[in-house]
């Protein structure tokens, strides 16, 4: 493994001296996480004697065997493509992670490795900081990945919405997703075919949630997985594409009168869930989600 970044460590930062804590993201490739800039301007922000690296990492067995012998280390995020195999090598791993079937953040507690994932939970986050309720509501999913089910289970979970309906373009993939829904949750869960829905169903959902690239920068931007004519003034859509800021589908849900959450709110809010459950700190939210938005800028 090979660390990616450097640390900036201002004047009224500790600094890095025997006593710092070390987190890090692991995955391949990991060059263009936003992760470190923005754990490290929280940990300088709140004063903290941790660090924050990048490591693109190929031999995830080893990385984790030397992780475990490190006095100092505190955790980690994950990503690509260590999302699932990382399991594995941990001592412990919650429930809504292990019924997710992949873990995104690491917890060193006293040796013991605690796996868990924030990606849900920080979008479930993300709608509380919006003012949105999501109490008996019914819940649109276009697309049916890794991160439509990271959410789609955390707000099984939550016992929140009333309904969730997830529509994808492979039937197989609905099924299994609908099915793994299912079990072991009160909320009810229905599935279909994201091509030809009848915007009719569409319409009667209370949040639309896009889990597709569709409207990503240099993908298909300009491209909705959403079509115009399910969208009216009472709905609230979150897309979880978060570059370009405003993709089609937000703009065309702005013009519809629907309320808006860009992709940026789950990035930033699963950042401030790990950041808190490494620190046992409130997280610096708004200077995280400046560093964010700052990073985001730059790199278009
Ligand atoms: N804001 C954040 O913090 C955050 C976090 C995670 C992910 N994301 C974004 O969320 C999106 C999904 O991520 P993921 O990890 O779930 O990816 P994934 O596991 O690859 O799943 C992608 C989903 O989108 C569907 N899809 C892809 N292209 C499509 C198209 N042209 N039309 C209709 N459906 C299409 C796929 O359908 P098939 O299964 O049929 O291929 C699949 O259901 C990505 O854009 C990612 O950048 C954002």
């Amino acid at each position: 493994m090979c660390a990616m970044n450097t640390i900036d460590a201002p004047t009224n930062a500790p600094r890095p001296d025997a006593h710092t804590r070390l987190c890090a993201v692991i995955g391949n490739p990991v060059a263009h996480s936003l992760s470190p800039a923005m754990h490290n301007a929280a940990f300088r922000e709140t004063g903290l004697n941790y660090v924050y690296l990048a490591f693109k990492v190929t031999h995830l067995e080893g990385c984790m065997a030397g992780l475990r012998a490190l006095d100092g280390f505190r955790g980690l995020s994950v990503t690509i493509p260590h999302k699932m195999d990382i399991l594995q090598y941990l001592d412990e791993v919650t429930p809504l992670a292990r019924s997710v079937g992949c873990v995104n953040t690491v917890v060193n507690a006293e040796g013991r490795l605690l796996g868990t994932i924030t990606d849900g939970t920080g979008t479930l986050r993300a709608f509380e900081h919006a003012g949105v309720s999501l109490e008996g509501k019914t819940i649109l999913f276009a697309g049916t990945g890794g991160a439509a089910r990271a959410v789609a289970f955390a707000l099984a979970d939550s016992r929140l919405p009333r309904e969730i309906l997830v529509l994808g373009r492979t039937p197989s993939r609905v099924a299994r997703l609908v099915e793994d829904l299912r079990h072991g949750s009160r909320v009810r869960v229905h599935g279909g075919d994201l091509g030809s829905t009848d915007p009719d169903r569409a319409r009667a959902c209370d949040v639309i949630i896009n889990a597709t690239p569709m409207g990503m920068f240099r993908h298909s931007e300009g491209e909705s997985s959403v079509p115009r004519d399910w969208l009216h003034a009472s709905q609230v859509v979150f897309d979880m594409v978060y570059r370009p800021r405003l993709t089609k589908l937000l703009q065309d849900a702005e013009e519809a009168g629907c309320r808006i959450i860009p992709g940026l709110e789950m990035l930033l809010f699963q950042a401030v869930l790990q950041f808190e459950l490494w620190t046992g700190q409130k997280a610096p939210e708004a200077v995280m989600r400046n560093t964010l938005q700052r990073a985001l800028q730059s790199d278009l």
